[in-house]
């Protein structure tokens, strides 16, 4: 049976949705200043227009009732407030101009050399109206877009940076602090684990010290027996204590210690496991670890082995150099194998396809190695019923 929890699904489906929102909001607001903008570019440029026919009638000496019209032009001309325009008149002069903005301090004598300068900005970006005066005299409107209409055609790019930057800073708001609580629930069961343990773990200590010193009562093997799981539950609140604080690193030999510990799991897996180590690393490499807490990755490694095999196979364990001062550790084993959509869900939380499984030992293994040892655990290699090597990377120099 395959159990995952839900929670993780939901988070995806809220992140697509919120992505998805966001780009409807920002295209949609693209593609509404960009009609926006068209409507008002021909509605300026129609203005224009209208200015350059305003001045027609004003200095036109074909309209011989131009007089009675001056409060029309006029009016047409002052209405225009933003859109900047210059009239050069038949006889190169210019002999008109509307909001091109002097800088401040302009002389009078600085403001024709603008205007000529304005004027050489404006025929960039469009063509002059021609203005007929009549007699076959022609004066010409420069313009250019108003200033407003050119803040406009930034406002879609500004809105879409902004959306991107809010989409970007929930992302990592959302992540960081699901983070953030996910550690705090880790390192607050963990420690809270370690504490409760320790009560009844000295009064059972007690206990078999009490049946030591009466060995008529108390058969001796059993005692033993009894001795050997509290040692085993001390090891336990021992790691526990220790993920639950800043773990201390220690300098140790790693053959040594994978050694040690595949003797003592050997000895507690089935029979029919065959377990072998074998190492191409100096006998003497030093490497930094916390044992008890690197003893728990190995562990966890292998006991999904064991239980891939169904109690029956072979695990190999492999120590090896790797370039750039770090080692490796193959687990691999001839169980089950994981697909390749499971891959990357093995290490998450609650992720288990067995019926009594948690789903956190890959969890917390992957934790133990990345967080607390700055190295690396992977799936390096599975097939579908013949078998997976896992890899452990740590830094060795
Ligand atoms: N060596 C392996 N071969 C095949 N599948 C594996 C192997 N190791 C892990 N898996 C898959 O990854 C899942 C998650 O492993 P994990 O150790 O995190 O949880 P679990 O073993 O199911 O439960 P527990 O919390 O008790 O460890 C397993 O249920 C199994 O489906
Ligand atoms: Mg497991």
């Amino acid at each position: 049976m395959l159990k995952s929890f839900d929670i993780y699904s939901q988070n995806n489906i809220l992140k697509i949705i919120v992505a998805l929102n966001l780009l409807l909001v920002g295209t949609g607001s693209l593609l509404y200043t960009d009609r926006l903008i068209t409507k008002l570019e021909t509605r300026e440029q129609q203005y224009v227009q209208l200015y350059a026919s305003a001045i027609g009638y004003l200095y036109g000496s074909s309209h011989p009732d131009a007089g009675d019209l001056t409060f029309v032009t006029s009016e047409i001309l002052q209405a225009n407030k933003s859109i900047p325009v210059i009239y050069v008149n038949p006889n190169n002069q210019i002999a008109g101009e509307l909001n091109v903005g002097f800088p401040e301090g302009t002389t009078d004598e600085e403001k024709e050399p603008f205007l000529r300068k304005t004027i050489i900005e404006m025929r960039k970006e469009h063509s002059p109206l021609i203005v007929n005066i009549g007699d076959g005299q022609q004066g010409l409107v420069y313009y250019s877009t108003s200033k407003l209409l050119r803040q406009l055609t930034y406002f879609p790019y500004a809105l879409l940076a902004i959306l991107t930057a809010l989409g970007v800073l929930a992302y990592l708001a959302f992540s960081s602090s699901r983070r953030a609580e996910q550690n705090r629930v880790w390192v607050g069961l963990a420690k809270e684990t370690a504490h409760q343990l320790g009560t009844p773990m000295s009064s059972l200590m007690a206990w078999v010290e009490y049946m030591r010193s009466d060995p008529d009562q108390f058969d001796g093997s059993i005692t033993d027996e009894i001795e050997k799981d509290v040692q085993r539950l001390e090891t336990i609140t021992a790691r526990f204590s220790s993920i639950g604080s800043v773990p201390t690193l220690k300098e140790e030999n790693l053959n040594d210690v994978v050694q040690q510990f595949t003797d003592y799991l050997a000895r507690r897996i089935s029979t029919k496991v065959k377990m072998s180590l074998s190492s191409q690393l100096p006998p003497n490499q030093m490497v930094k670890i916390n044992k008890l807490l690197f003893e728990w990755v190995i562990e966890n490694v292998c006991k999904n082995a064991v239980d891939a095999m169904k109690g029956t196979g072979e695990l190999r364990l492999k120590i090896m150099p790797l370039p750039h001062k770090e080692v490796a550790i193959d687990i691999t084993d001839t169980g089950k194998g994981i697909s390749k959509a499971n891959m990357q869900k093995v290490f998450s939380p609650g992720f288990s396809t067995k019926k009594r499984g948690w789903g956190l030992g890959l969890t917390l293994a992957k934790r133990i190695v990345e967080e607390y040892h700055d190295g690396r655990l992977y799936v390096k290699s599975s097939e579908v019923g013949k078998g997976t090597t896992f890899r452990i990377v740590l830094n060795a120099d």
